[in-house]
């Protein structure tokens, strides 16, 4: 996996991140299965609970343009060691993603950490809507 193109989309968006609570960052570029590149950054809003990571951001601009399937994840952040996805996102990300999903963190510094999505949320939650339907990440 070459995670450069993937890494320069998350570190583009994180400079559009609105996060004056908390003054941190983060950017997160998702490849589908299609081969394009989707990029989200953090929003947050004065009632705490509206706000939206990077993660699920980039998520929804795939999903809104008719994608299903993420191939690849990269987040970025200031942070050292590289911050990994929140739990919200592990979950958002099992319902489209197979457990195999690549997941790259990285920082502004350059350390980088690869991992996938079965090793951060392991016996994740799904729900089967029934034979057929396609609705399940599983079927
Ligand atoms: N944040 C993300 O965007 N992704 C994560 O995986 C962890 C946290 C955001 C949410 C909030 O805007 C800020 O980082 C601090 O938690």
């Amino acid at each position: 996996m070459d995670w450069d193109e993937l890494i320069a989309a998350a570190a583009a968006v994180r400079a559009n991140a609105y996060a004056p609570y908390s003054g941190f960052p983060v950017g997160a570029a998702l490849l589908m299965e299609d081969g394009s590149i989707w990029a989200g950054a953090n929003v947050e809003y004065c009632i705490p609970s509206l706000s939206t990571c990077a993660e699920r951001n980039a998520l929804a601009a795939a999903l809104s343009a008719g994608l299903r399937k993420p191939r690849a994840v990269a987040v970025i952040t200031d942070m050292s060691p590289p911050a990994r996805p929140c739990g919200l996102c592990r979950q958002a990300l099992s319902e489209l993603a197979d457990g195999d999903l690549p997941i790259l963190v990285t920082n502004t510094q350059g350390e980088r950490e690869e991992t996938t999505l079965a090793k951060l949320l392991p016996d994740r939650f799904y729900l089967r809507y029934g034979p057929g339907t396609g609705a399940s990440p599983e079927s």
